[in-house]
């Protein structure tokens, strides 16, 4: 079986049980199947290689945000993805992994001289510009290592797209991209640059884009662009068409990757660049879910609540989004159901996974799995409230393996310091 599924009224993770692991690494723990993962970064990789030209397959550069545990960027490097990085700490995350630093792009619109700097001497394929600023940034460092960077400009679209306001990067007003005018402007500055090789463009409108409409609606805005700036003399050799493939939380109708792969054939295809894309939530989203503990069913006068030892600084996607994710009882008791909110244990309201689901009617020690988990998820975990970071395990068929253990309460005080004017 591959990733969650259902035998004997229990759930598993491929071929092992939930409520072994739980055993065995306690709560709350994120858990993830490897082949799911296999099998979603091929299902992209052959919905593009039917509809695009042999040399034009894409590089397809895994959005390591989403999940950035070595293990499952190490399961990426085997099937031989790329990696988009936005930090330094991914960069890192990115060689330790083993990635070809040819196939890693860096994007984002704060890089840091550091980082700039790091991703420069590993020599990465390409910097995503976000400013003119970071344009001459970039250069200036560059020269003072007597490096090149390649370089394309991020162009924003003005166009809205993904699940969630806080979540969609390409309008206007979003602090992504640049105007068609500064990437004219940018083009003409980097002739002018010493250690500045542009040779591009970029674009991601946003997260969760379900419709191939969207994206069409930013992008074809690409050939008019491409061909001015060609008739500029400027060299456009590579477009990075951005991620934002949309996995299910609830019922989601997902995106046709064939029709997308389709529309890439006719819009990106005939503009004769490399074709880089950046998928983040699609490999690993649906993945993974966070096991959970009951500690306590509290009845009020108004609400059954589900008091889980997972909370918000574990998975704070619902909090940050008001995000949907499905919700199950690990083993199905066969009894009645019953309708319940779902929180954790923190001191904020704001700490509920979800209300108004309906469980089979629970009890304090019965497993609970959070779907759909696996990106975003714990590379957003926090330790507030003092609460250690979770534990992560990977599935892989038959066999699994802690990939992070789940932190320890040294771990989470050893860094702070009394400073010795309080040591009264
Ligand atoms: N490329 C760039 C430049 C990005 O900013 C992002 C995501 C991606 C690629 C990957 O997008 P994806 O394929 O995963 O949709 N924390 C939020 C999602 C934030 C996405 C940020 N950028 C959430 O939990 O929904």
């Amino acid at each position: 079986m591959i990733g969650l599924n259902e035998k004997d009224s229990q759930l598993y993770i491929d071929n092992v049980s939930l409520g072994k692991i739980a055993e065995e690494f306690g709560t709350p723990t994120y858990v993830y199947s490897a082949s799911h993962i296999r099998a979603q970064y091929q299902k992209l990789q052959s919905s593009m290689a039917k509809a695009l030209p042999k040399n034009r397959q894409p590089l397809l550069c895994y959005a390591c945000k989403a999940n950035s545990n070595l293990a499952i960027l190490k399961l990426l490097q085997n099937e031989g993805a790329g990696l988009e990085i936005v930090s330094e700490g991914e960069l890192m995350r990115g060689l330790a992994a083993g990635f070809d630093p040819q196939k890693i792009v860096s994007t984002g619109v704060g890089k840091q001289a550091s980082e700039i700097a790091n991703a420069l001497e590993a020599g990465i394929r390409q910097f995503n510009v976000e400013s003119l600023p970071e344009l001459e940034h970039i250069q200036q460092i560059a020269a003072a290592m007597n490096q090149s960077a390649t370089v394309v400009f991020r162009l924003n679209p003005d166009v809205s797209g993904g699940g969630h306001h806080k979540i969609s990067t390409g309008r206007k007003r979003d602090k992504f991209g640049i105007s068609r005018e500064q990437v004219f402007k940018g083009f003409q500055m980097a002739k002018d640059m010493s250690h500045i090789h542009a040779v591009g463009l970029s674009m991601h409108i946003g997260s969760q884009v379900f419709t191939v409409e969207t994206f069409r609606h930013a992008f074809e805005k690409l050939p008019e662009i491409v061909a001015a700036l060609r008739a500029e003399g400027h060299t456009v050799s590579r477009l990075d068409i951005g991620g934002g493939f949309p996995i299910v939380y609830k019922d989601e109708k997902l995106l046709d990757f064939d029709a997308y792969a389709t529309w890439v054939n006719d819009i990106i295809v005939p503009l004769e660049t490399d074709i880089i894309m950046e998928p983040g939530r699609y490999m690993v989203g649906n993945s993974g879910i966070l096991l959970n503990e009951v500690l306590y069913i509290k009845e009020t006068a108004d609400r059954n609540f589900l008091i889980l030892d997972g909370a918000m600084n574990d998975l704070i996607r619902p909090t940050l989004y008001e995000a949907y994710h499905d919700i199950e009882a690990v083993r199905k008791s066969g009894k009645g159901t019953k309708t319940y909110d779902i929180v954790g244990p923190v001191c904020e309201t704001g700490d509920t996974f979800a209300t108004d689901r309906e469980l089979p009617e629970t009890q304090a020690g019965d497993l609970i799995a959070i779907k759909s988990a696996g990106a975003y998820g714990f590379s957003m975990a926090s330790n507030y409230n003092t609460r250690p970071l979770p534990a992560e395990i990977l599935v892989d068929g038959d066999e699994y393996a802690v990939i992070r253990p789940r932190q320890t309460l040294e771990e989470c005080l050893r860094n702070d310091i009394i400073p010795e004017f309080l040591q009264k």
